[in-house]
C-alpha cells in the first residue's frame, strides 16, 4: 500500500476513551507501513467552529478567518495523500470533536459551482486532493447508521474532489487482528461514490402521529436554531420562526434557542437541556454543513441525548427537522435528516419528519418572508410548504411528503428544473464576486492557492 503522507483526524471526544484500543490498532498499522503521519487529537486542540461567514472565500480567500490550529490542519490536509477520519459513529455521523474541523474544510474549495455526478458541487481550488478514509467505531450495532456513515464519507469525498475514498464501521470490542485486517483493507481499498439515488432513501417519509392521545391540545414547541451565523440572520432561523408562527396561530406556545459557543461550557449545555425539558415538540432548524449537521447542532444532539439517557420519563414527544442547504438540490440533505432521525430513535423521541430546502441562501436576510404571506415568487412555495407542516405538527401528525414536494419546487415560475440548475451557478458566481468586491478582493484573487499547486 502506498499511502505516503497521511493526515489522521482523531475525533475521539472527551467520553470516548473506550475507543483507545481501536485507535492504537490503527496507528500500529500506519507505523508498520512506514507512513508519514500527522496525527491530530482534535479534542485537545484549539479549533474554533465555523461561523458560516464565508470569509474564507470572499475576505481572506483560501484561509479561515480564525487564526488557530485549524489552519495548520487544513494546510497539512491539502499537502497529504490520504486523510483518515476516525470517529465514534454518532447517530450515523461524525462526533462533534471531528465535525468541528470538517466544517473548516471549505477554504480548500472555491465558492463557485460545477456539475459532478449530475449534481451541483463546488469547483476545486487546488489541482490535487487527498483521498478520504473513514473509520467509524460503534458501541452498539446499527446497520442503518453504518450505511449512513459510509455514505457520509463518500459524499464528503465528492465535495472535496478526493480521487477515491473508502469507509467502514467496526465494533468497539472487535478483536484486534480482525480490526487491523479491516483497516488494512480500507487503506488500500476504494468504494463506489454515493450518488443521488444512493442517498435519497436514507430518511424515508413516515406516517402516523407523534402525540397520540394528545391531539387537539396545543403544546410547547422548542425551536433550536443550529446555524452558527452570527452576523446575518440565518435562513434556518427565518424558516423556523415562520413555522413556530403557524403553530402559534393554532394556540401553541414556543420558545427559541439559538446555539452558540456557550454550548461548549456547562452553562450552555444546561440551558439547552432545561429548554428541552419544557418542550413537547423540538423543531431543529439548521443548514447543511459538509453533508451533515454543523458542529454546534452535532454537539447539541450529543448533549440532549446524554441528558435524556438519565431521565426515566418526561421527554419531548416529537422531533421535526428543518434543514436548508446551499446547492439547489434538496436531496443533498438526506444524510442530515437520517442523522436526526437516528438521534430521535435513540433518544426515545418520535420522529415527526423533516423538510429539506435547497438553495437556502436565496432567503437572504429574511426579507422575503417578512413580506405579506403569499407575496408571490420566489418563495410562495416555501410558505405553502411551511403552512402545511405547521398544520400537521399542531395536530400531532407526522409531516408527510407533500410539503417536501412543494418546498423542492423550482422557485421561478415557468422555468424547468434543468434551466434552474443551469442558471443557479451563474447567479451564484455573480453573488460571490460581488461579496468579495465589497471586501476589496478582486475576482482573480478569489482563486488563490496558498498551500499547493
Ligand atoms: C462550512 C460550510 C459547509 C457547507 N456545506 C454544504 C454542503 O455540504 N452542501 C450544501 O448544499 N451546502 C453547504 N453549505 C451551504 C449552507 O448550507 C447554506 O449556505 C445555507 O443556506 C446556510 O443556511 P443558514 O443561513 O441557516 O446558516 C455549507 C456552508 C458552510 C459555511
Amino acid at each position: 500500500m502506498s499511502m505516503k503522507k497521511i493526515v489522521l483526524l482523531n475525533g475521539m471526544g472527551p467520553g470516548d476513551d473506550d475507543l483507545a484500543s481501536a485507535f492504537s490498532a490503527l496507528t500500529d498499522i500506519l507505523d508498520q507501513e512506514g507512513a508519514e503521519v500527522n496525527s491530530y487529537p482534535l479534542r485537545d486542540m484549539k479549533v474554533a467552529h465555523c461561523i458560516g461567514c464565508f470569509g474564507c472565500w470572499v475576505k481572506t480567500p483560501g484561509v479561515c478567518v480564525h487564526s488557530d490550529q485549524g489552519r495548520e490542519i487544513i494546510q497539512a490536509m491539502i499537502q497529504s495523500d490520504t486523510v483518515i477520519l476516525f470517529t465514534p459513529v454518532t447517530f450515523g455521523g461524525y462526533s462533534s470533536s471531528l465535525k468541528v474541523i470538517v466544517d473548516r474544510f471549505i477554504p480548500l474549495i472555491l465558492p463557485f459551482f460545477g456539475k459532478y455526478h449530475s449534481e451541483t458541487h463546488h469547483t476545486p481550488r487546488y489541482a490535487r486532493y487527498p483521498r478520504f478514509v473513514g473509520i467509524g467505531i460503534q458501541r452498539s450495532e446499527s446497520e442503518t447508521e453504518a450505511e449512513v456513515f459510509k455514505a457520509l464519507v463518500g459524499r464528503n469525498a465528492i465535495n472535496f474532489h478526493a480521487p477515491s475514498f473508502c469507509a467502514d464501521v467496526f465494533h468497539v470490542d472487535q478483536e484486534k487482528e480482525a480490526l487491523q485486517e479491516g483497516i488494512k483493507g480500507l487503506l488500500s481499498g476504494s468504494d463506489p461514490v454515493p450518488v443521488a439515488k444512493d442517498i435519497e432513501g436514507f430518511a424515508p417519509a413516515v406516517r402516523g402521529v407523534f402525540r397520540s392521545g394528545e391531539t387537539g391540545r396545543a403544546g410547547n414547541a422548542l425551536l433550536i436554531v443550529g446555524s452558527p451565523k452570527i452576523k446575518d440572520r440565518s435562513t434556518s432561523s427565518i424558516l423556523g420562526e415562520y413555522l413556530t408562527g403557524v403553530l402559534a396561530a393554532k394556540g401553541w406556545e414556543s420558545e427559541k434557542l439559538t446555539l452558540k459557543a456557550s454550548l461548549n461550557r456547562e452553562k450552555g449545555k444546561k440551558e439547552l437541556c432545561t429548554a428541552v425539558d419544557r418542550a413537547d415538540l423540538i423543531i431543529l432548524a439548521f443548514p447543511l454543513y459538509i453533508d451533515a449537521l454543523p458542529y454546534l447542532a452535532t454537539k447539541a444532539l450529543e448533549v440532549i441525548s446524554r441528558h435524556l439517557e438519565s431521565r426515566e420519563s418526561g421527554r419531548p414527544c416529537g422531533l421535526f427537522t428543518l434543514v436548508n442547504n446551499g446547492f439547489p438540490e434538496a436531496h443533498q440533505n438526506a444524510l442530515a435528516l437520517a442523522i436526526c432521525r437516528s438521534f430521535a430513535e435513540q433518544s426515545g423521541i418520535s420522529w415527526a419528519g423533516g423538510l429539506a430546502m435547497g438553495a437556502g441562501e436565496m432567503i437572504g436576510g429574511g426579507k422575503l418572508l417578512t413580506q405579506t404571506r403569499r407575496s408571490g415568487p420566489p418563495i410562495k412555495h416555501v410558505i405553502e410548504a411551511l403552512d402545511r407542516v405547521g398544520e400537521d405538527l399542531a395536530e400531532g401528525r407526522v409531516v408527510l411528503s407533500q410539503a417536501q414536494r412543494l418546498i423542492s419546487k423550482v422557485p421561478i415560475p415557468v422555468v424547468s428544473s434543468g434551466i434552474w440548475r443551469w442558471l443557479f451557478p451563474r447567479f451564484a458566481a455573480l453573488f460571490w464576486k460581488a461579496k468579495a468586491r465589497k471586501n476589496n478582493v478582486n475576482a482573480k484573487d478569489m482563486y488563490v492557492k496558498l498551500y499547493a499547486d
